[in-house]
């Protein structure tokens, strides 16, 4: 058996499926080859029959990833599959990820479809996607809760029919570590033609043990973890990339594989997925939480600083924590700025592109004296998103007042279409309530705020704050962000860059439960 576990990340299909993370097509870009630099071997860049903005997205992502095999996922349906090769035609190395429900509730309540007739669609699925890629995967959904013998009938078939990865996923987090890791082993042994295909796991974390499952998989012979950056995903989320990789490479002596992830590249992926996606990672996460590598006790510092040994299980640099990341300043100059950007992986198409990255770069670097590399994420996230179509309505100016014992007011100026509309002085409980309130007595969204939180994107009273702010309204959630070196102008441009994301009228299918 190879001992190479081959890391296969979702944050750009099952990631985008958390409540509010969707992504636009350059972020998706811009995570892909973040992705590429981290050395994953899949990328699986969206689900392409979704809507014609997923299916771009992949094939954007399919254009520009040379290193990584680019896959779409797909129903176990022709459309589907047609959608995902086309999107991928321009792939260097592609994928079609194909999947259908096997478990008993799936099959009876969700799908109406007889144990046969879910071979069948299976066995045809695979075939047609054959057609466009020699590397086609096949997923049994809800395994987790499917009985065994029908998923060795299932998977026999699927192989024969040319599948050449099993995923096995446990879609709602139900399984425990070591009945699922002997799951992977009887059905390797059991499946007459298994030493064709190599077997993956897709893990859940409604438990909290997504990770814990997928790693017990491993050790019963599966040879590929699905997982996503900071374990984004579905409800609870997927298994962490990060802590599968950590694992397996911090305890080489436990796990008798290795990945090929340039484990140096963890924490700036982190904050950038994090920071697109207005998902913050929370400071004790292991690997990319801030104090995963902090030590508050006497005790446990004079340890580390006599020998790391000590109490460090792995180092900070491994993972990127320490890489030099102060880039820039007030003086840089445009060729400093552009070679930055080329090693972050940006290109830009045009030089008008260039200028106004840089324009807003000395912005910045007039209020801030050290310009580091998440700063310069923010502002492609903020430029695509002011670039973007959706970009209804617009910040033009606030002001805002406070003083102890009064009563804190701001005044916001919109341009929404094409005219300019300037609300009245609004009251609030601080100055961010008051200007939140300003902007929305001009959108009147309607919508309820569910979430609204700041981080400092890097360190000092100088850093910007990123704002996320999340607006619910008739069950569509989004995520809005925005940053700045004051946090209620950061906030305002989160609550506005929410709003136009409501006002878009996007239409995608859910793979899973194809509810649009
Ligand atoms: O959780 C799941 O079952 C999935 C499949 C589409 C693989 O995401
Ligand atoms: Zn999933």
């Amino acid at each position: 058996m190879s001992d190479k576990l081959i890391i296969f990340d979702t944050t750009l299909r099952d990631g985008e499926q958390s409540p509010g993370a969707s992504m636009t097509r350059e972020e998706k870009v811009r995570i892909a080859k973040a992705l590429e630099r981290l050395r994953v071997d899949v990328i699986e860049a969206g689900f392409p029959a979704a809507s014609q903005g997923d299916f771009e997205a992949v094939q954007a992502v399919a254009r520009v990833i040379k290193e990584s095999t680019v896959c779409g996922l797909a129903r176990a349906l022709d459309n589907d599959i047609d959608r995902a090769g086309a999107a991928l035609k321009d792939a260097r190395a592609s994928r079609i990820h194909t999947f259908i429900a096997t478990s008993p509730i799936h099959m009876e309540r969700k799908l109406h479809l007889s144990p046969d007739q879910v071979v069948e669609y299976a066995v045809r699925a695979v075939q047609r996607a054959r057609q466009y890629t020699d590397d086609v995967e096949f997923s049994p959904e809800d395994a987790g809760r499917s009985e065994e013998d029908f998923l060795c009938r299932i998977l026999e078939a699927v192989i024969s029919a040319g599948a050449r990865t099993l995923n096995i996923p446990d879609t709602v987090g139900y399984a425990m570590p070591e009945p699922f890791g002997r799951l992977i082993g009887r059905l390797r042994q059991r499946i007459p033609n298994s030493d064709q295909a190599i077997f993956s796991v897709h893990c859940h974390n409604d438990l909290g043990l997504a990770v814990a499952n997928s790693l017990a998989a491993v050790m019963h012979g599966a040879r590929q973890v699905e997982c996503t950056i900071n374990g984004l995903g579905e409800r609870a989320g997927n298994a962490a990339l990060e802590e599968i990789v950590m694992a397996v490479k911090t305890r080489k002596d436990y796990f008798s594989c290795h990945t090929a992830i340039e484990t140096r590249e963890i924490v700036a992926c982190s904050k950038l997925v994090s920071g697109i996606t207005g998902f913050p990672v929370q400071p004790n996460k292991a690997i990319v939480g801030a104090n995963a590598f902090a030590h508050e006790s006497g005790i446990h510092q004079d340890g580390v600083l006599k020998s790391r040994e000590t109490y460090e299980i792995m180092s900070a640099e491994e993972v990127g924590w320490s890489a030099n990341r102060m880039v820039l300043g007030k003086h840089s100059g445009r060729n400093a700025f552009r070679s930055r950007m080329t090693e972050l992986g940006v290109e830009f198409s045009t030089e008008q592109e260039l200028n106004d990255i840089f324009f807003r770069f000395k912005q910045l670097a007039d209020k801030k004296h050290e310009i580091f590399d998440e700063d310069l994420q923010s502002l492609l996230t903020e430029a695509a998103a002011e670039a973007s179509e959706e970009e209804f309505v617009k910040l033009v100016a606030l002001e805002f007042c406070s003083a102890m014992g009064e009563n804190p007011k701001a005044c916001v100026t919109l341009k929404i279409g094409q005219e300019e509309h300037q609300a009245d002085f609004s009251t609030g409980a601080g100055v961010v309530d008051a200007s939140l309130k300003a902007i929305e007595s001009l959108v009147d969204t309607g919508a309820s705020l569910t979430l609204y939180s700041v981080s400092n994107i890097t360190g000092g009273t100088d850093a910007q704050g990123e704002v996320t702010v999340r607006l619910e309204k008739g069950g569509r959630i989004v995520n809005g962000q925005g940053a700045d070196t004051d946090i209620v102008i950061a906030s305002a441009k989160a609550y506005i860059n929410a709003v136009n994301k409501l006002l878009a009228k996007l239409i995608r299918t859910h793979p899973q439960t194809g509810e649009v």
